[in-house]
């Protein structure tokens, strides 16, 4: 596919449409910046942030939160903007919290939950007032002793939150403590919550993101991807009264049943595409491709920029719906080096990949039917490490 090639903060897309819903994705990268990119035109917005690291956005009352994660300063930060018809992003609201929030979720009634990486802590924020975010509970984790990979398992580090797919639970990968904590909203508000017991991980594991499949039987599976080990970990789920339950059917290489990782790569995402049949997930640090450069008027001043450049790997395993188990089907460029995240529009045809090692977001186009990610559809450079991409639709 030929893509336009447009001037610096332009989103090229040729050959290709989109419905009028999917026109706007938002971009947090270490910049500082939170970028509202058209599909055909980028506007950026005024800097908001320090260094975001994760998007969350209600769409049903375009509100947009964004988290920095304060890797330079003791704090991190929460902000809440309000979303608008031509993409512009208004400040709503701003708060301090502990440092290192990284990824985050809204559930039960108004509350927003989120991750403290580097702060060990996971945080309750009643936004039922976006205007007002309001911090009213947290959980702060410890551990007696560091787990076995001593440089990254000093402490906890809860690194995803998620919400089950029940609406009941919010889970926690904890990368630092080898485990995927588990907490019950309480039906009576829908705000506090209860610990339940935890999903432990094989040792050394480093557990970073999840995410649910349901088969066709109407129970759910969990697919959890470790990044210390570069595997991914398959459980059924059974839902008990004292919470879920998960029974481990399989642990495979980042890469497949069979296949070699390559030295030094670093899983970081993991998702199931919209219909549930297919399974991709995001490995760095293995410049395993070669691609077309997909942002080539963005090189450095006065140097010519290289026509082709390394990409990291996509790799998408096709679900046996049945049991859950995954076959690897394709490996793909995810589009230059660092996919720190990615998500799938909602009809499963495109996939948005926010590339921090080389401040780009690049625009994949998808075969709904086969799961098969092509090249790059659209691509642009954001200032900063980009952390996280989203479509507003
Ligand atoms: C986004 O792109 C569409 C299609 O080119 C254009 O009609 C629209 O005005 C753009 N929106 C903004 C806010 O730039
Ligand atoms: C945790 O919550 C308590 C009580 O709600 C509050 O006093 C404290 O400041 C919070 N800590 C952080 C780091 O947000």
């Amino acid at each position: 596919m030929q893509s336009t090639l447009l001037p610096r903060g332009f989103l090229a897309l040729a050959a290709f449409t989109l419905q009028a819903s999917a026109a706007f994705l938002y971009a947090s990268s270490y910049s500082g910046d939170v970028t509202t990119l058209n599909l055909t035109l980028a506007a950026p917005t005024p800097p908001a942030r320090d260094v975001p690291a994760w998007l969350e956005l209600d769409y049903d009352n375009a509100v947009l939160y964004c988290s920095d994660e304060g890797l330079t300063k003791a704090t991190g930060s929460m902000s809440s903007f309000r979303t608008t018809d031509d993409g512009e992003l208004l400040l709503l609201n701003k708060i301090d919290t502990k440092q290192g929030p990284v990824s985050s979720v809204l559930y039960g009634n108004g509350g927003l939950a989120v991750a403290h990486y580097a702060g060990s802590m996971l945080n309750l924020i009643d936004v039922s007032d976006p205007e007002n975010l309001t911090p009213f509970a947290n959980e702060t984790f410890s551990m007696d002793l560091a787990g076995p990979n001593k440089g990254r398992q000093d402490s906890p580090h809860p690194h995803q939150a998620v919400l089950d797919p029940t609406g009941q639970y919010i889970l926690v990968p904890d990368l630092g403590a080898d485990l995927v904590r588990i907490f019950l909203i309480s039906e009576e508000d829908g705000l506090s919550i209860t610990p339940v017991e935890a999903l432990v991980a094989h040792p050394g594991t480093g557990p970073r993101h999840i995410s649910f499949l349901q088969k066709d039987d109407g129970d759910y599976f969990l697919y959890l991807i470790s990044e210390l080990s570069n595997t991914i970990t398959g459980y059924d789920v059974v839902y008990t009264e004292t919470g879920p339950e998960f029974f481990e059917k399989f642990v495979i290489p980042i890469h497949g049943e069979g296949e070699e990782v390559p030295e030094g790569a670093a899983a970081a995402e993991i998702l199931v595409s919209p219909d549930g049949k297919f399974l991709t997930i995001s490995s760095r640090m293995e410049d395993a491709f070669s691609i077309p450069n997909p942002t080539p008027e963005d090189g450095p001043e006065g140097e010519e920029a290289p026509a082709e450049i390394p990409s990291d790997t996509l790799v998408t395993f096709s679900i046996d719906k049945a049991t859950g188990t995954l076959t690897l089907s394709q490996k793909a460029a995810a589009g230059g080096r660092g996919p720190r995240q990615f998500t799938f529009n909602k009809e499963g045809s495109l996939i948005a990949v926010a590339l921090q090692a080389d401040s780009r977001v690049a625009i994949l186009s998808r075969n709904v039917k086969t799961g098969d990610i092509g090249g790059v559809v659209a691509a642009a450079t954001v200032a900063g490490g980009v952390t996280a991409v989203i479509f507003d639709e």
